[in-house]
């Protein structure tokens, strides 16, 4: 027999892992430090974590475990509908995570021939995912203060069978105007161009700043909104994600997708989660105070820019510093602090560090940690 790995398709023989921050499990194995001993600066997680109605959720389910889950998330789908203006369970697909969504649309819409706009920088699954189809991705630049131009993705949507674009996006926390975003769904679906939006930290956006696409699905047919339980509602491990659309993409997608997707615990949990509303209100309060503190505190490290961020992270360039992100990020983690280096991102540089807007505590620990790895 030849080797297994070339009997692989093409596209797949040829697809590069993609990195990700919250990389604790692997610094543990190859260091002296704890899991306890890390903070982790790098994923952008709810420090609160899940709501306390999750949890005893969980615990009020256990006896669920030998059975199979609803395949379909039904009552999850419900709660989901019900938490977003005018649409119904048939908008709503749940996944194993947001990013099982992001893999399934992929696979559902995309084929070798095919082309998909895709920011830089921004999350980098959209572009693996695109090529595991065999189709190509083309990477559309953000501006030099990285926002979106809507005319260059307007140029290109003859030749797109869709758009990926990410608000607030990451890496740099900057919000899209809800004005661009409209515009180009509105030039994709004059092209017959699906838009793939993902929304997975606009709950950390101030409210008065918030505006989701979630509610306009009727009136755009081609869009496709993602959102996560990972980020605000902090149910990570259990992995649960949803996305809505129109009832004809719900229905394509939910028919290529696997069965029992969503395990049993991650459906009540997630249910219960958005069903807490003083736990919803306090991790808000608590991003908004904190977001301001950290960006405050960062902007007065003069060898430090820092963007202007909307959701639980901050994006800096560090290029002053004389120190490159791995280098810094080397630093910090000999006081026990992770933060992500984004070099890893297509369409920016090595000077560029992410960090998560975490506990007041927490905060300062990483600034102090931030301050003597500079000053040596
Ligand atoms: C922008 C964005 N989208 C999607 C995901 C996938 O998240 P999850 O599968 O945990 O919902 C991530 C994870 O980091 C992300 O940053």
């Amino acid at each position: 027999m030849n080797s297994a790995a070339s009997l692989a398709r093409e596209e797949i023989r040829q697809l590069k892992p993609c990195i990700h921050g919250g990389e604790v499990w692997n610094i543990i194995g190859k260091s002296v430090l704890d899991r306890e001993d890390i903070l982790d600066f790098s994923s952008n997680i709810n420090p609160l974590g899940p709501s306390p109605k999750a949890i005893k959720a969980i615990r009020d389910n256990l006896g669920l475990i030998p059975s199979y889950p609803d395949p379909d998330s039904t009552a999850l789908r419900d709660a989901i509908a019900s938490s977003i203006k005018g649409i119904s369970r048939e908008n709503v697909i749940c996944g194993n995570g947001s990013i099982e969504l992001i893999y399934l649309f992929a696979d559902v819409f995309m084929s070798k021939g095919d082309m998909a706009l895709i920011p830089a920088p921004t999350f980098g699954e959209y572009e693996k995912a695109v090529r595991r189809t065999g189709a190509r991705p083309k990477l559309v630049k953000l501006s030099t203060a990285f926002k979106v131009e809507p005319s260059l993705f307007t140029r290109e949507m003859k030749s797109a069978k869709a758009v990926f674009l990410c608000n607030p996006n990451n890496p740099t926390g900057i919000l899209t105007p809800q004005a661009t975003i409209a515009e180009i769904i509105e030039e994709a679906l004059s092209e017959n161009v699906l838009v793939f939006l993902d929304e997975d930290f606009i709950e950390f956006v101030d409210e008065e700043k918030r505006f989701s696409f979630a509610a306009e699905i009727k009136r755009y047919p081609n869009l496709f909104v993602l959102r996560s339980f990972t980020k605000f509602f902090g149910l990570t491990g259990l992995r649960v994600g949803y996305g809505v659309a129109d009832e004809e993409v719900i229905r394509v997608l939910s028919a290529a997708k696997a069965p029992w997707n969503v395990n049993c615990l991650a459906q009540v949990a997630a249910a219960a989660a958005l069903q807490d509303m003083e736990h919803i209100r306090k991790s808000s309060r608590l991003t908004k105070r904190e977001r301001k503190f950290l960006a405050s505190e960062l902007s007065r490290i003069s060898v430090l820019k820092v963007y202007p961020a909307d959701a639980n992270f901050l994006f800096i360039d560090v290029r002053q510093s004389g120190l490159t992100a791995a280098q810094l990020k080397e630093k910090m983690l000999r006081y026990g602090v992770l933060i992500r280096d984004c070099t890893s991102f297509a369409g920016i540089d090595e000077y560029y560090i992410r960090v998560a807007v975490k506990t007041r505590r927490e905060n300062e620990k990483m600034l102090q940690a931030l301050k003597k790895a500079l000053s040596k």
